[in-house]
């Protein structure tokens, strides 16, 4: 079996990819679990199954931080699986139904972030304050979306920042912003009041906010893009593990799709268990995690901080030629100086 093998591709179209052999080989990487695991059997691994037949059977409290990204409230379809609408009520039950079974799998000063559209964001937070304590909602701009004839462009999205209690990790130096500075004013003595000059123009570092408009829902031509309908960009995932998680610690996503949580997680040093029905994109994920293995990078984040959409980073190599390293975000290049 050969998914989206007709597919026609443009010339520079980076799209992840995967044939037959390919799939008989990442296969054979996934695990099912059927009886209490320990974390041993389980970590960096991705579990290809039905998250309702695997929860009940996770150890208790071994997870820092969940990054949850289920089927939103809408008509959609996931390869050989389809998510259909509700109201909100039901797709509030739908939500209450898996939710309450990831508590126990939680450590006490865990993180959970839930996304979500706005259709499905009260429910998420109906369902949510029942379990957690919630800490913020971020709402980011997704600039991929179809104008409507009678009604708004729907263009962004929630993630729900919740914690198990009010004593959790949180680690704002990890996740600060270059911005581009509008208004460069000085002291009194002359001096940059709050940003820097650079070979490139100048820049501030800033504390983010909860609204996020620096993120590009994978496209084309971009290198971590896959044919899953609703991949998250790697750049969003990345802040939440910065701030949300350390080094060492375990990330877990029970709706993993292409396998954006444990390819970021893996990126940054982090251990990974991620759970998906479809075995394609199972194998999409286990792909992503190999070349993870050698290429480290995370589109839009880069000396230690994250840059604005499409903003240009650029180094001076030995020979004093500018090299473009980071970050039109289609026209990402990698090359090492
Ligand atoms: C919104 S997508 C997640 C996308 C993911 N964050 C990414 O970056 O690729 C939701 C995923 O949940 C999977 N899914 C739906 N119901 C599931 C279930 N009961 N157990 C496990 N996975 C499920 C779907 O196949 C789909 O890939």
């Amino acid at each position: 079996m050969e998914y989206f093998k007709d597919k026609k591709r443009a010339l520079r179209n980076r799209t992840i990819t995967l044939g037959d052999s390919e799939i008989s080989r990442l296969r054979k990487k996934l695990i099912k679990i059927s009886q209490p695991v320990s974390i041993s059997q389980i970590e960096n691994k991705t579990i290809h199954q039905n998250m309702f037949e695997v929860i009940d059977n996770l150890p208790d409290k071994f997870i820092d931080l969940a990054f949850v990204d289920p089927p939103y409230n809408l008509n959609k379809n996931f390869n050989l699986t389809s998510f259909r609408a509700m109201d909100s009520e039901k797709y509030a039950e739908w939500l209450d139904s898996w939710v309450k079974k990831l508590i126990h799998i939680l450590k006490p000063h865990a993180s959970i972030y839930i996304c979500g559209d706005w259709k499905s964001s009260g429910a998420i937070f109906s369902v949510a304050k029942k379990y957690f304590e919630i800490q913020n909602r971020i709402t980011f701009e997704r600039e991929k979306g179809r104008g409507a004839k009678a009604n708004w462009k729907n263009c962004s999205e929630d993630v729900w920042f919740c914690t198990l209690s009010g004593n959790y990790y949180f680690d704002i130096e990890a996740v600060k912003m270059k911005r581009k500075v509008i208004a460069p004013y000085k002291d009194e003595t002359g001096r940059p009041k709050g940003w820097e000059k650079t070979e490139n123009g100048k820049y501030r570092i800033t504390h983010p906010s909860n609204f996020w408009t620096d993120l590009t829902i994978p496209f084309w031509s971009m290198p971590e893009n896959t044919d899953h309908p609703t991949q998250k960009p790697e750049k969003l995932v990345a802040k939440i593990i910065l701030a949300s998680s350390k080094p060492g610690d375990v990330v877990f996503d029970p709706f993993l799709g292409s396998g954006t949580t444990s390819v970021v997680a893996k990126k940054l040093g982090r251990k990974y268990i991620g759970i998906e029905i479809d075995e394609f994109y199972c194998c999409l994920a286990e792909k992503r995690l190999e070349m993870a293995e050698k290429e480290k990078t995370i589109q839009g984040y880069s000396d230690a901080v994250f840059w604005e959409r499409n903003t240009l980073n650029e180094r001076v190599s030995g020979n004093g030629r500018k090299k473009q390293i980071e970050t039109l975000d289609n026209l990402f290049t990698n090359k090492p100086l």
